[in-house]
């Protein structure tokens, strides 16, 4: 069991960093790692070193002489120079090491993944590499020598000289040591210019390997639109001559941002037509954006300690959706982004594993990059700028880029420029960082028809979450507008500041009472709670300005015919006939359409019915999306049908926000239509669609009705040698499989001999596929529990970060009956006895038991 670390025991680095240098000889089994890096006293104390007991350490010196056994401890974990063995004046530590890559399954450190050396070091797998104050408030400059005899070697910043078998680079912008990076192999790349906005020209090359080349173009497209975006919205200007992006096939998380050389999950790189869905072109162009914007968020202005993640991580994240929300569809883009934080933060915050943003204890770090630390991080941010206001968001960031250039920070520094460039007090808003749970606001309306005047009288509360039982009001900001019964908007949005308990807002002058549009633009990361008839929804449906809250309004009909139906009751019939008005209207954008058409997931909906006090049974959901569906499908035939004709796309594929919205409402009226048709749409569509995106949404249709048998032979018989596409193949069938056929699809491909499950994707892909349809994942019988929980014992020993994160499949098990309970405890249990648990996973599975 790890130890737990809390955020009041920080103390800076007794130590500055000149400089670091490294050579690293490259070889698989026998990787020499020499490092000479120059300190300078800055504290009392002695020299600790982090290193892992994977480093067999050769020599260590200082100033050139091997150090005193006397006066040299080493653990499995740090490396220890007495202060009497050191020198008063800077002096230079040098190490060799030898680490192996070939055995690092665990993806953390210096690796292979499939024959090309790679590394990642955040959050801190520099310490796999060699001896060194593994904390990002220790920044240096460093100078790498590179030497194998693989074609293309890179490190971080520019290069500086090349040889037969050797390179070196040097970075001269000071830096942690998880931005260091490092990579070898057989790599061809996608290479352009880049000219920025002060006239300096910079390389640019996405790295991939050779027989991936076709597919890159996308990535460095999307690279080259970032850098003009953050010159654009944020005067932010690329600082070094080259910048590499590679991709890998084996990665832990999506991508990372080291200096100058990222490291790319190959499925946040490789793009074509026929191999990629839109979806997967916009995921690209977002996290593209997000590792580029971190050159300023994150590595030129970094982290004082790791329990300020989500200073780098909330507003890169920020940053990477509002570039979304300018380079497609800024409406589309919040929905979007508000049903992934309520599908996974909001459902974070609900259950055990509930953390503030800025936590103040861990035992692992990596179980850390959390929904709540990116995703509600962004939220945070997003409260913040509409507090203060578009300029005063300006003014702010322009002094954070100036007070802090090349400093390790924390959330104190970051409300403090907020304070000084606007002169608000953000004392309450701090909360938002350290308290945990999702607010419930509720809404109880006073209407005086005499006066004209509507008065609004909002509370607020927050269950209490692990740790913390008491939770204090916050500042809200709460935007809403006025919709008359006929539709007009009487009140444009305007922006309430609830900072107490309970507080009312009044509205005179009124002729008639109006229907509230609330939290127009989703303005804080809150649920809420309000009574409203199915009538003043489809007002709003159909008439709502705001097309965040016009989205909710259908949402929420979706969502009360659907508890209802879990229940035993029936469809409203407003609802359906409001989804007619959608369906008819030829002015919405189709993307905007195809999001009300999506029907709230099973999950959603268990956690719905959960959060009104019942025990959601996850057959009867099921039972009740489908039939909502069908529903709907049957009630709508005429105009779904001719939506799906008239959103054909014709002409070459162009991953675009206008195809792309045409193509998702096309297959959202597929969906419904395959209910009724037998899958006859969904066959056609698969046999004539010439893009992956028509494909899989084809593909999904039938795998639903249990047809998809030729479609998936015709798939593999393809694709079979493109992993990215047969991740999409492992990962459909269990998603999508009628709940009582998933487990079997699911152990059946888990056979596979292609079912090489130490690749993260591909154990995501059938693993978590499976964990995501909800009701097989809940089976009664408990068999998507157990199913789970045995890959899970099996990934654990070979790649605990992985592992430990899919243990969150778990976290909504307080919800359900006792029955299930029980077999989700019991599972959980025979995964916590494993003798060699790791401590990523062991940390998880005590918090989600807890
Ligand atoms: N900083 C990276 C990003 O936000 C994530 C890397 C996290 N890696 C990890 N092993 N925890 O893009
Ligand atoms: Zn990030």
């Amino acid at each position: 069991m790890a130890e737990t670390r809390f955020l009041r025991d920080y103390s800076p680095y007794p130590f500055r960093v000149r400089e670091t240098r490294l050579d690293v000889t490259l070889a698989p089994q026998g990787t020499v790692v020499s490092s000479r890096i120059e300190f300078e006293r800055t504290g009392a104390g002695p020299l600790v070193l982090d290193g892992g007991t994977g480093l067999r350490t050769r020599s260590v010196t200082i100033d050139g002489a091997p150090v005193d056994a006397a006066h040299l401890a080493m653990t499995g974990e740090t490396l220890t120079v007495a202060e009497a063995a050191l020198p008063d004046r800077p002096f230079t530590f040098a190490a060799q090491v030898e680490i192996d890559p070939e055995a690092n399954t665990a993806l953390e450190g210096l690796y292979l993944s499939g024959g090309i050396f790679c590394t990642q070091c955040e959050a801190e797998g520099f310490r796999h590499i060699t001896w060194y104050p593994d904390r990002p408030d220790v920044m240096a400059a460093f100078r790498v020598t590179v030497r194998s005899d693989l074609p293309v070697l890179l490190s971080n910043g520019n290069p500086v000289a090349q040889g037969e078998g050797w390179a070196e680079w040097h970075d001269p912008w000071p830096k942690p040591a998880y931005l260091f990076a490092l990579v070898a192999g057989d790599l061809k790349a996608v290479s352009d210019s880049f000219t920025t906005m002060s006239g300096r020209n910079v390389a640019l090359n996405v790295w991939v390997r050779p027989a991936d080349l076709d597919r890159a173009g996308f990535a460095m497209e999307a690279l080259k639109t970032s850098m003009r975006w953050d010159e654009t919205a944020y005067g932010r200007e690329y600082d070094l001559d080259v910048f590499n992006i590679v991709a890998v096939d084996d990665f832990n998380m999506g991508a990372m941002e080291n200096k100058g050389l990222n490291i790319f999950n190959s499925k946040l790189v490789l793009a074509s037509p026929e191999t990629a869905t839109d979806a997967d072109y916009e995921r690209i162009e977002a996290v593209i954006a997000h590792e580029y914007f971190h050159n300023w968020t994150g590595n030129r202005i970094t982290c004082r300690d790791w329990f300020q993640l989500c200073l780098k991580e909330g507003l890169t994240v920020f940053r990477d959706q509002q570039f979304t929300a300018d380079v497609r569809s800024a409406a589309v883009k919040r929905i979007e982004d508000v049903v992934t934080l309520r599908g996974r933060q909001f459902r974070e915050d609900a259950g055990p594993l509930a953390h503030p943003p800025r936590p103040d204890r861990y035992e692992e770090i990596n179980n850390f990059y959390t929904a709540t630390v990116y995703e509600k991080g962004a939220e945070v941010i997003g409260m913040l700028k509409r507090l203060v206001g578009d300029e005063g968001y300006r003014k702010s960031l322009d002094l954070y880029f100036d007070r802090h250039d090349g400093q390790a920070c924390t959330i104190e520094d970051w409300l403090k420029v907020f304070e000084d460039a606007t002169g608000r007090d953000l004392a309450q808003f701090k909360r938002w960082y350290t308290d945990a749970g999702t607010p419930k606001l509720t809404l109880a309306e006073n209407w005086d028809d005499e006066a004209g005047r509507l008065t609004l009288r909002f509370s607020q509360a927050t269950a209490p979450t692990p740790g913390q039982p008491d939770k204090p009001a916050r500042v809200i900001p709460i935007a809403v507008g006025l919709i008359s019964q006929n539709g007009d908007e009487v009140l444009p949005t305007r922006v309430l500041e609830m900072t107490e308990t309970a507080q009312d807002f009044g509205f005179d002058g009124l002729g008639s009472r109006p229907v509230v549009s609330l939290l127009r633009g989703f303005s804080a990361p809150v649920t809420v709670d309000r009574k409203m008839t199915t009538v003043e929804r489809a007002i709003l449906l159909a008439h709502d300005t705001d097309s965040f809250a016009r989205w909710q309004a259908g949402h929420d009909l979706a969502m009360d015919s659907l508890v209802a139906m879990a229940r035993g009751g029936s469809v409203d019939p407003v609802f359906t006939h409001a989804l007619g008005g959608v369906l008819d209207d030829e002015s919405l954008d189709p993307a905007f359409v195809a999001l009300v058409l999506r029907l709230p997931g099973e999950d959603e909906i268990a956690a719905e019915i959960a959060t009104r006090g019942a025990t959601p049974d996850p057959d009867a959901i099921h039972q009740a999306r489908d039939a909502l569906a069908a529903e709907l499908a049957a009630e709508h035939e005429r105009g779904l049908s001719a939506l799906y004709d008239r959103m054909e796309v014709p002409g070459p594929y162009s991953p675009e926000a206008g195809p792309a919205g045409r193509r998702s409402l096309r297959l959202a009226a597929l969906g419904l239509l395959s209910r009724l048709d037998g899958g006859a749409r969904a066959q056609s569509l698969w046999d004539s669609a010439l893009n992956m995106t028509e494909k899989m949404g084809a593909l999904a249709a039938l795998v639903r009705l249990d047809r998809a048998g030729p479609a998936l032979a015709e798939m593999e018989a393809r694709f079979g040698g493109n992993r990215l596409v047969m991740d999409k193949f492992f990962s459909v069938q269990p998603m999508a499989a009628p709940p009582a056929r998933a487990v079997p699809v699911a152990s059946e491909l888990a056979e596979r001999p292609d079912f090489d499950w130490k690749n993260p994707n591909r154990f995501r892909s059938l693993i978590g596929g499976l964990a995501a349809n909800h009701a097989a994942f809940h089976a009664g019988d408990g068999s998507g529990y157990d199913f789970v929980a045995d890959w899970l014992m099996r990934l654990d020993p070979v790649n605990p970060q992985t592992a430990a994160r899919m243990t969150t499949v778990f976290e909504t098990w307080p919800r359900y009956d006792a029955d299930r309970r029980a077999k989700a405890r019991a599972a959980l249990e025979r995964l916590a006895a494993l003798p060699s648990l790791s401590g990523n996973t062991g940390e998880m599975v005590r918090r989600i038991l807890a």
